[in-house]
C-alpha cells in the first residue's frame, strides 16, 4: 500500500510519525472515513467540511485547503487501485515535549492518509443478513460531535458486543439510545423513522445527513428525538448508518428479535437508493 504522510506518498513500511506525536500521547487528533465505490468518493464535501468543524472546535487550522485534500484522496484511490473501500484521515496537532498544555501554534499539524481495500463493499454478508446488537452504557466523553481518535470506549463496546455474540453495540445514556460504537442508530415504527437529533451527545454522520435526505424525498415521515430501548425492542424495523457500512439493518437487539428478525423494507429501500445515488 502506498500511504500519505505529511506531503509525501511512501510504501506503508516507509512511513513515520514521532513518538512525541499528540495523537498518539493524547488523542490531540481528529479523523475522517470516506468511503469509495466504483472508484469514485461518496460525499467527499461533507467529510471536508466535518473535518473543518471538528479542528476548530480543537483550535486547530485545516492541514490544506479543500482541493488539495481531494486531490489527494484522489492520488490514494488512483496509486492503490481502489474500486471499491475506504480512505482513511487523520490530522493531529503534530509532535511536541509531552505537555497537557497545547504546544506553539506553528507546530506543524500531523497529516495522514490511507485507503483500505473493501471488494464488494456493497453488497457484504451483513447487508443481506442484518447485523445484531446488545445494549451498553454510553461511557464516552461529552463532545461526541467531535470526530477524534478518542475510541477506545466505542473499541471495548463492539469487544463486549461480540463476547456476547453480537455484532455491534448501541449505547445508552439517560435512558435513551445515543447511537453505535460507529454509526448513527435509527427504529422504524408505523411507518415512521425516529433517529435522534444532533447535538453534542453523536456525531453528526454524513451518511445519517444523506439518508435523511433520500427519505425526504421519498416522502417517509422523521422524527429526530432520542428513543429508549423499550421503543427500540418494540420497533418495526431498527438500522443504523455509516460512511462504511451505508445503511445496515438491526435484526436484534440484546437477544430479542426487532419486528420479524430479519432486514425490513425500509432499511433495505434506504439502502438501495442510497448506494443507487453513490455510484
Ligand atoms: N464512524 N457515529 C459514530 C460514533 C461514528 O464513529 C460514525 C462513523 C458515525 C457515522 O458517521 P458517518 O456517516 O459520517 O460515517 C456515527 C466511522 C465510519 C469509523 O469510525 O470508521
Amino acid at each position: 500500500r502506498i500511504v500519505y504522510v505529511n506531503g509525501d506518498y511512501l510504501p506503508e513500511d516507509a512511513a513515520r510519525v514521532s513518538v512525541f506525536d499528540r495523537g498518539f500521547l493524547f488523542a490531540d487528533a481528529v479523523y475522517e472515513v470516506t468511503s469509495v465505490l466504483g472508484g469514485r468518493l461518496i460525499d467527499f464535501d461533507g467529510h471536508a467540511a466535518r473535518l473543518e468543524r471538528s479542528l476548530g472546535e480543537l483550535g486547530m487550522p485545516m492541514p490544506m485547503p479543500r482541493d488539495s485534500l481531494l486531490a489527494v484522496h484522489r492520488d490514494l484511490v488512483a496509486r492503490n487501485s481502489i474500486e471499491d473501500g475506504l480512505i482513511y484521515l487523520q490530522v493531529t496537532r503534530g509532535a511536541a515535549d509531552r505537555d497537557f498544555a497545547y504546544p506553539d501554534a506553528d507546530t506543524p499539524q500531523t497529516v495522514v492518509l490511507f485507503t483500505q481495500a473493501k471488494p464488494g463493499l456493497a453488497d457484504t454478508p451483513a447487508a443481506r443478513e442484518g447485523i445484531r446488537v446488545v445494549s451498553l452504557p454510553d461511557l464516552r466523553w461529552g463532545r461526541r460531535d467531535i470526530k477524534t481518535v478518542q475510541l477506545l470506549y466505542p473499541s471495548m463496546a463492539k469487544m463486549e458486543a461480540r463476547a456476547r455474540g453480537a455484532d455491534d453495540a448501541w449505547m445508552i445514556e439517560d435512558g435513551a439510545v445515543t447511537e453505535g460504537t460507529s454509526n448513527n442508530a435509527y427504529i422504524v415504527k408505523d411507518g415512521r423513522i425516529v433517529t435522534r437529533g444532533l447535538g453534542h451527545e453523536i456525531l453528526s454522520g454524513i451518511t445519517r445527513a444523506a439518508v435523511l435526505r433520500l427519505a425526504r424525498e421519498a416522502q417517509m415521515q422523521i422524527e429526530e428525538r432520542p428513543f429508549t430501548l423499550d421503543e427500540a425492542r418494540a420497533a418495526d424495523e431498527a438500522f443504523v448508518t455509516s460512511a462504511s457500512a451505508f445503511v445496515l439493518p438491526v435484526i436484534e437487539i440484546d437477544g430479542a428479535a426487532v419486528g420479524g428478525g430479519t432486514p425490513g423494507p425500509v432499511a433495505r429501500r434506504l439502502r438501495e437508493i442510497y448506494i443507487d445515488e453513490s455510484r
